[in-house]
């Protein structure tokens, strides 16, 4: 019976903080003992290695395009905590051809099953890439910022994705806030959209403060959660963590009844 949660990361604008989250949340629920994979789904330009420091052999292109299998790619960080890294600047792969995009369903899906979480880290936008991944998830989360373009461009994400896919579940994360407050405003103003025009209730997952040391954390290719443990921002990274283990704990029945990856309706 399935048990794994795949998590989709996204947004509509990009640099909001999706590849850092995503990095730090799998670092954590590995640090609380999960077996988790990190994969690297922006296929067009990928730097989950880059934040890693990791110089991988293969990546996921070459799964798809060559020989390699998908347990030859894999990059064990550290046990229990694996990378699925892509190649960048292969534009092909971020309008990925829905043939291809079956086939790496199919390469994948016998790994999956071997973590309680997958994360999947997306570029940003509306590509038909994240699209199709997006919908085959079984929880996304959709990074935003204060910023009103950000707001703007999550909507446009939330709204395509409602229409295209029928997704209706969506969990928003507020990255770059300087309060709870502005976190809740920030989050509240996007409610109010998909409220109003899709009849949609996203729900709040948290926030995560603006800190100086995840920049710094950055140039030096390291999590967050290792550079800077105590730091604001790797606490409310931690407190994130926590918040997925309930949610999986809570979603265990249900995650049982379909695939790693699978579409709703
Ligand atoms: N909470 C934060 N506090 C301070 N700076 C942050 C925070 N989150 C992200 N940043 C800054 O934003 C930059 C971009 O982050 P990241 O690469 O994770 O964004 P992204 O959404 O993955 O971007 P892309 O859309 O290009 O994939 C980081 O290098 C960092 O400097
Ligand atoms: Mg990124």
């Amino acid at each position: 019976m399935n048990s794994t949660l795949s998590i989709a990361v996204l947004s509509g604008k990009g640099g909001v903080g999706k590849t850092n989250i995503t990095l730090n949340l799998a670092y954590a629920l590995h640090q609380a003992g999960f077996r988790t994979l990190l994969m690297d789904c922006d296929l067009g330009l990928a730097n989950l290695d880059v934040l890693l420091g990791i110089t991988p052999q293969q990546n996921l292109q070459d799964t798809l395009l060559g020989e390699a299998r998908v347990e030859d790619v894999l990059c064990q960080i550290a046990p229990g905590l694996d990378v699925l890294p892509a190649a960048s600047g292969v534009p092909e792969m971020n309008d990925m051809h829905p043939e291809l995009r079956e086939l790496l369903l199919a390469r994948l899906k016998p790994v999956l099953g071997r973590y309680d979480y997958v994360f999947m880290d997306m570029g940003a936008g509306i590509s038909e890439t994240v699209q199709a991944f997006a919908a085959l998830a079984a929880l996304r989360i959709v990074v935003i910022t204060p910023e009103p373009t950000s707001l703007t461009d999550s909507y446009a994400l939330i709204k395509v994705l409602n229409s295209r896919y029928g997704v209706q579940d969506f969990k928003v994360l507020v990255n770059q806030a300087t309060s709870a407050r502005e976190a809740q405003n920030s989050f509240d103003k996007l409610y109010g959209a998909c409220h109003h025009f899709l009849q949609l209730k996203p729900e709040l997952l948290g926030h995560i403060r603006m800190d100086k040391h995840l920049p710094e954390a950055v140039c030096r290719q390291k999590p967050l959660l290792l550079y800077a443990p105590g730091s604001q921002a790797a606490q409310d990274l931690q407190s994130l963590a926590s918040r997925l283990q309930k949610a999986r704990q809570g979603m265990l029945d249900w995650l049982g009844k379909r695939d790693v990856l699978q579409e709703e309706r």
